[in-house]
């Protein structure tokens, strides 16, 4: 097996800084926020890798450094071994980019609503100049939909039905690489699964490779093959799939698991434990994760753990033993 896509040292910083006038007035310094931070991953063909961590740790900026949308501060992104953000124009840089499709969380926003689905679906081959010819309507009845939906318009579907389109119009890119930013989050858990099911035939089908970004452990363990953990911008932990829920090595993983919906006996949530995500402007020293760690030696708070090798995983903490 070959990575498709290899982010090597990938940060990107935001400038979040007052306007300069407030600034002077009220003797601010400029305000950098590391949404990520040096982040380092590889996807290998028609596997799935997700990306997991709490709103805020960076999965979106990451999702759109690899697909071109958002320019890296540092490291890089390449996929069938070209770089988007060196690459001059020309016929290979266009062949990469056309092997990209992005699905996103809402289906809602994501459909031009006033275009019929057909010429929503058919979009990226147009794009492209390729012939469109019952393009569409053979695209829905992949993901599941039917021929005559094609001349329908958005509103007329539900959320799940709305991402099958979204997904249509992802393959009619004919893409190698998929990258799907919480694409079940809005929908109904009963919708969910069958929307992750198309998913996963759709790899099988098609070869596809995924980077499949959530913020919900339970969801990632039907798709991935491989599972990062992102805190505060950081992978702190990434291990194959079963690895990854047999054995949880990080602290922070291990929190995941435990707020991972669970029922009581009587059918009801349980509340997750609580913790506060300090703010990413100001950083806490040493392990990013020590002032909600329960383990936390007086070294954490000094010494960042780098990312290490123990057996299939790789994590970032210095108690991980
Ligand atoms: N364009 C932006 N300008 C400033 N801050 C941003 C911007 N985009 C994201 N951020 C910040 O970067 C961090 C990571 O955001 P994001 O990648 O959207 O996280 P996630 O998708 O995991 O919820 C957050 O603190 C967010 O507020
Ligand atoms: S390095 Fe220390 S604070 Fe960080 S996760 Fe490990 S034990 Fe907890
Ligand atoms: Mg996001």
């Amino acid at each position: 097996m070959s990575a498709i896509v290899r982010v090597r040292n990938l940060s990107r910083v935001f400038d979040v800084s007052k306007p300069w006038l407030n600034r002077v007035i009220e003797r601010l310094p400029k305000a950098r926020l590391r949404a990520v931070d040096d982040v380092s991953f590889e996807i290998e063909e028609n596997a799935c890798y997700a990306l997991v961590g709490e709103s805020g740790s960076g999965k979106s900026t990451i999702g759109k450094m690899v697909v071109g949308l958002l320019p890296p501060s540092q490291g890089s992104v390449e996929v069938m071994g070209v770089d988007l953000a060196t690459e001059p124009e020309g016929e290979r840089r266009v062949e990469v980019r056309a092997n990209l499709q992005m699905i996103f969380q809402d289906p809602y926003a994501s459909l031009n609503p006033r275009w019929k689905v057909r010429d929503i679906v058919a979009e990226p081959a147009v794009a492209q100049g390729k012939a469109t010819d019952g393009l569409a309507e053979a695209l829905l009845e992949k993901v599941g939909l039917s021929a005559v939906d094609a001349g329908k318009y958005p509103h007329e579907f539900s959320g799940g039905q709305r991402q099958r389109i979204c997904i249509a119009r992802a393959l009619a890119g004919e893409p190698k690489v998929i990258i799907c930013d919480e694409p079940t989050s809005a929908l109904d858990v009963s919708v969910q699964s069958q929307v992750l099911n198309l998913m996963s035939d759709l790899r099988a089908d098609l070869g596809l490779s995924y980077l499949f970004i959530s913020h919900d452990l339970t969801v990632v363990r039907h798709m991935a093959d491989t599972i990062g953990v992102l805190y505060l911008g950081a992978l702190i932990e990434e291990a194959p799939r079963d690895r990854l829920f047999e054995d949880p090595k990080h602290p922070y993983t291990q929190m995941l698991f435990e707020a991972a919906p669970k029922m009581d006996a009587f059918g009801r949530e349980i509340d997750p434990p609580k913790g506060e995500i300090p703010n990413p402007i100001d950083p806490p020293s040493g392990c990013p994760f020590h002032p909600r760690c329960p383990i936390a030696v007086d070294r954490c708070s000094v010494d960042r753990p780098e990312l290490r090798w123990i057996g299939s995983t790789r994590v970032a903490c210095h108690l991980a033993e």
